[in-house]
């Protein structure tokens, strides 16, 4: 066996193409291995979404470049692959830069790499493929055989037609496109028959999700989970990145309806004030956003929420960031995101007059993360003393004990016999360590 070592950065759905990646180049020959030093193959799956994930791409390559020249000198060959957002938007560029880098391949046309491999290994061809494709990669992926995990990644709607001014997705993931319906209900079908119990449905905008089936019907998200959650085997669903102007009303009914769709929702809204949402090109306002909140409570009272935030938008004022601060201190998040604005090469806002100083930026982020973690420690010391359902996902860092997550993701740890890995028990929650909860078995 071949050895293939895939480092992943960036978004979960980066996280499902590496598992597909190998699964395609698993009948090459290539077996997983978790280090770069000695393998014969190495595909870093990138992240372009600030500045700092693609640096940190570069300086991954100068490692890697080292480790190939090593197995060079030892008469071994590395083939070096950077796939993923950063290979789409840079292309060339990656080649300039890093010329020891073999190929380049974009997040919808990672099915080529067998043949680029081929390619390769005959000395001819192209190095870059970074194709937009409609959808055509998830035909040619093949059904995986390994073992599933018990919370599975499935993305059932790819790319971006949204162009927020400060993003590059549009531009790496291309337009949004959903999967049909019917391939996605069998995939979590196959998942669950590999041990799923958890699926977590992916999209960069899967609220957006508008599969067509065979007989031309189209499917919503919210009807999408109905079916899924229709397979037995499955016991919790979820789903990821939604936004906000696509929240519709089944999928909003659908939290009160549907029993396994779990009562946590990731819903950014990256900024608390009209002007800089409009700025933003969000394409809603605050009192909606709002309103959503208010709904999702009404149909389902114990829902917890999460978002992103930026700080530092160019034009961000202080009362701009105050009306931010507000928004969080009146939603109560049980975990967030927040990040400082990084102009991104292209996109209108990188070109915006009024970018604000580094040192702004910083202090804004500092004061809002304090908020956000005296929130998300409030959530945690709430449910101390009280009863939980936990999904148990792996065993833990101490024998005897497994590891599991609450409706909320929040991580427990139980003393409990690793038989009940993939089961949903309750759970008496008793302390907070640094970061989970520790339980035992009701
Ligand atoms: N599709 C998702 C988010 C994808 S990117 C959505 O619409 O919410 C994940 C997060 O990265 C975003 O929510 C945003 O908070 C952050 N982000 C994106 N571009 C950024 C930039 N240029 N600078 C800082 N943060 C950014
Ligand atoms: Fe980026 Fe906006 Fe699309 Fe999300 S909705 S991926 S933030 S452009
Ligand atoms: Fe990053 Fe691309 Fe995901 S830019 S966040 S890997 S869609």
């Amino acid at each position: 066996m071949k050895k293939l070592f895939v480092k992943t950065y960036g978004c979960q759905m980066n996280a499902y193409d590496s598992a597909r990646m190998a699964d395609l180049l698993a009948p090459l020959g290539f077996a997983g291995t978790d280090t770069a030093e000695d393998a014969d193959m190495v595909i870093l799956n990138t992240c372009h979404i600030r500045e700092r994930a693609t640096e940190k791409v570069y300086s991954e390559l100068g490692r890697i470049r080292g480790l190939k020249e090593d197995k060079a000198r030892k008469g071994g060959r590395m083939l070096v692959a950077v796939a993923g957002c950063t290979a789409q938007a840079e292309g060339e560029e990656i080649l300039a830069r890093a010329p020891m880098v073999d190929m380049v391949v974009g997040p919808q046309s990672y099915h080529r790499l067998p043949e680029m491999i081929a390619r390769l290994a005959r000395g001819s061809g192209e190095r870059i493929e970074a194709d937009f494709p409609a959808l055509e990669k998830f035909d040619n992926l093949l059904e995986a055989v390994s073992d599933a995990g018990v919370s599975a990644f499935l993305t059932v709607q790819e790319g971006c037609d949204k162009f927020c001014t400060f993003c590059v997705v549009p531009y790496t993931r291309g337009p949004e496109h959903s999967r049909p319906p019917e391939k996605i209900v069998a995939e979590a079908r196959a998942l669950s028959a590999r041990g799923a119990r958890e699926i977590v449905l992916l999209g960069q905008n899967v609220n957006a999700y508008r599969g067509t089936d065979a007989r031309g019907k189209v499917w919503s998200l919210a009807r999408l989970i109905e079916a899924i959650a229709g397979i037995e085997n499955v016991l919790r669903i979820r789903y990821t990145t939604s936004h906000p102007r696509d929240m519709a009303d089944d999928l909003i009914a659908a939290h009160g309806a549907i029993e396994k769709l779990m009562p946590f929702l990731h819903l950014p809204v990256q900024s608390g004030s009209d002007g800089v949402l409009a700025a933003m090109n969000r394409q809603h306002t605050v009192e909606d956003y709002r309103q959503l909140i208010a709904r999702l409570r009404a149909v389902r009272p114990d829902m917890g929420f999460s978002s992103d935030f930026i700080v530092g938008f160019p034009g961000e004022t202080d009362a701009d960031f105050e009306a931010t601060l507000q928004l969080v201190r009146d939603v109560r998040y049980a975990q967030c995101f927040s990040f400082k604005y990084s102009p991104r090469p292209g996109t209108p806002a990188a070109a915006a007059k009024k970018q604000i100083a580094e040192s702004v930026k910083s202090a804004r982020l500092d004061v809002l993360q304090k908020l956000l973690m005296s929130q998300q420690d409030a959530a945690n010391r709430a449910a101390i003393g009280m009863t939980s359902d936990v999904l148990f996902e792996k065993s833990g860092r101490n024998p005897g004990q497994i590891v599991g997550r609450t409706p909320y993701l929040q991580p427990v740890h139980v003393e409990a016999p690793a038989a009940l890995i993939g089961t949903v028990r309750a759970v008496r929650l008793e302390a907070l360590t640094a970061n989970s909860l520790k339980g035992g078995l009701i």
